[in-house]
């Protein structure tokens, strides 16, 4: 009868203490990551809702909404030691230039080998890693770099075919524009945060 117990328990305290292990290496290693997405949470908010309330108007005045309203955005949630924006390879506005940090990132997401010299025809070999990157980039500096995926919303402006006055517009507002030609699902580009490392514990600190 003690034997049969002794059997029984055991199933049950194995797999509670797997458990307790997976729990405990998943918050070690996803601690930073969370950090950073919930930094940038806000962000991503107030750009959504820019986007649709300038779509609301029509596309072609949404491109000059999206101009008018996302750089101040960005620079809004980059207050104090938090540094936040959204870059990509193929820039719509030039001042969106990706730090030096986030490229080799960048390229990793696109499956390149190295930030630059890809053409619009380039197309990763195999299926690159899309998760989030946490990492220190500086001493006492956090960095943080997610994928932006192209849905079928940002066709309108960044697809294969662009609307004529929408292109008409575009053209205007960013001579240098190098952002259409996407198909749903390809990278646009990435959010990107740096915050102090010590934001990164003290949210959990006892
Ligand atoms: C109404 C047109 C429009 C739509 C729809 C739109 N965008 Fe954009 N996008 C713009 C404009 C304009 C800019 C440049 C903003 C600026 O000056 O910083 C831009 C910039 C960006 C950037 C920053 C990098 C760069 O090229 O300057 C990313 C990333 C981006 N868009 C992704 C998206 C994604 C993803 C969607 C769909 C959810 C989307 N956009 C939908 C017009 C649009």
């Amino acid at each position: 009868m003690g034997r049969v117990r002794d059997s029984w328990t055991l199933g049950p305290a194995l797999a509670a203490s797997v458990g307790m292990w997976a729990v405990a290496t998943l918050a070690l290693a996803g601690e930073p990551a969370t950090r950073g997405a919930e930094l940038l949470a806000p962000f991503k908010t107030e750009l959504q809702q820019a986007l649709k309330a300038g779509l609301a108007e029509g596309p072609v005045q949404a491109v000059t909404a999206c101009q008018a309203k996302a750089p101040a955005i960005a620079a809004a949630h980059s207050q104090g030691t938090v540094r936040m924006g959204r870059t990509s390879d193929r820039l719509r506005n030039p001042a969106n230039v990706a730090p030096e940090w986030v490229k080799p990132i960048l390229a990793g997401y696109l499956g390149h080998d190295s930030g630059g010299g890809d053409t619009l025809d380039a197309r990763p070999r195999a299926a690159p890693d899309l998760s989030p990157r946490s990492l220190e980039i500086a001493p006492g500096r956090m960095g943080y770099v997610e994928p932006i995926v192209l849905q079928p919303l940002c066709e309108t402006c960044h697809g294969q075919q662009i609307a004529p006055d929408v292109a008409e517009r575009i053209s205007l507002l960013y001579p240098l524009d190098a952002a259409t030609g996407f198909a749903v699902g390809d990278v646009r580009g990435v959010f990107y945060v740096e915050y102090p490392a010590a934001e990164a514990t003290s949210v959990d600190a006892p």
